[in-house]
């Protein structure tokens, strides 16, 4: 195998830029040639491509984002779009694809393999909902990011004696309200995973009233039913029985972004550089994944077979750590 290619794909997380310049080093290292495709499976059904020098990834360790760009891309879904991008591959003299992304990137990694491609996966997204690693390349700096936010809420929620709903991102996963609302102490964390009434919620408010706490915070995944808007609609309709006054906090695309932290550069540069080492190698359809702190290979197809849940140990840890 001489040239590979690497791209980066779906939503994008601290952490992405060292992957690449780890799977470049590791590639160049190993005599072969690295081609960077831009914006994802776009830039490969396109044929936008820039050749990767061990120079031109440097400096970008420290650099949230992906310098190669990164693209939600409808037409790789289809298999016109997938043959099109086996099609740009064999123009470029392409021998094999690492593809650096979450959930539905390795899905379209997987419609490659099937096509016959040789590709290797590596797990990045904030959601840390992908089978086969304990971690994804992205979560880390993302929880610390939601940390800072939940101390900085804090602060001003003391100050004004107020409940403060905070939502983290996790379309499907609670995994980041969770785990940010077990390490930053809140009363209580909403998660898509475990139904919890409204009437409940309203309770825990009341109760953290009664019992002179100066603020009371609930963590609240993006995917919890019936979702953060209503929750705050209803909780104000009661303020004067909870005692508290009720804001939110929607943190978004902020939890995407800034400098990936050391545990993330980390994650990264093993990941990326064993991509790199296991496709030269032979691999073929495989995701390298972080598990028990070692470097693991899983079939693709049981990678992306369901989406990894979050562990209910440390949502009835929570909900002691609440009280
Ligand atoms: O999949 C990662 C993620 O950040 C989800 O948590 C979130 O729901 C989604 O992406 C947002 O995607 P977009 O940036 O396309 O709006």
């Amino acid at each position: 195998m001489k040239r590979i290619a690497v791209l980066t794909s779906g939503g994008d997380g601290p952490g992405l830029n060292p992957c690449i310049r780890a799977v470049t080093r590791m590639a160049i290292h190993l005599g072969a040639e690295v081609l960077g495709v831009e914006r994802g499976f776009t830039g490969l059904i396109n044929g936008n491509v820039q050749p990767l020098e061990r120079r031109s990834v440097g400096g970008i360790m420290g650099r949230g984002g992906t310098f190669l760009g990164t693209d939600r891309c409808r037409e790789f879904y289809t298999v016109k779009g997938q043959r099109k991008a086996l099609r740009t591959l064999n123009q470029l003299d392409v021998d094999g694809l690492v593809v650096i992304g979450g959930n539905g990137s390795l899905t379209g990694a997987l419609a490659l393999h099937r096509l016959g491609f040789p590709v290797v996966g590596v797990p990045a997204t904030i959601d840390n909902d992908v089978n086969g690693t304990d971690i994804a390349i992205g979560v880390d700096t993302a929880l610390n990011t939601i940390l800072d936010a939940i101390d900085r809420i804090k602060d001003t929620a003391s100050s004004h004696q107020r409940a403060f709903l905070i939502e983290t991102m996790g379309r499907n996963s609670g995994y980041l309200a969770l785990i940010s609302g077990l390490a930053g102490g809140a009363e209580m964390v909403l998660i898509p995973e475990v139904e919890t009434p409204m009437e409940e919620v309203a309770e825990a408010v009341g109760y953290a009233y009664e019992r002179g706490k100066s603020h009371c915070i609930i963590i609240v995944a993006e995917g919890w039913k019936p979702g953060t808007r209503a929750l705050v609609d209803y909780l104000k309709s009661r303020e004067d029985e909870l005692g508290f006054e009720v804001r939110l906090t929607v943190l978004g695309h902020i939890q995407r972004g800034g400098a990936p932290s050391a545990f993330d550069r980390l994650l990264a540069t093993r990941l990326g550089a064993a991509a790199a080492r296991e496709l030269l190698s032979g691999a073929r359809g495989v995701m390298v994944g972080w598990v028990n702190s070692q470097v693991t290979l899983t079939p693709l197809e049981e990678a992306v077979a369901f989406q990894k849940q979050v562990d209910l140990a440390l949502w009835e840890l929570a909900e002691i750590m609440e009280r």
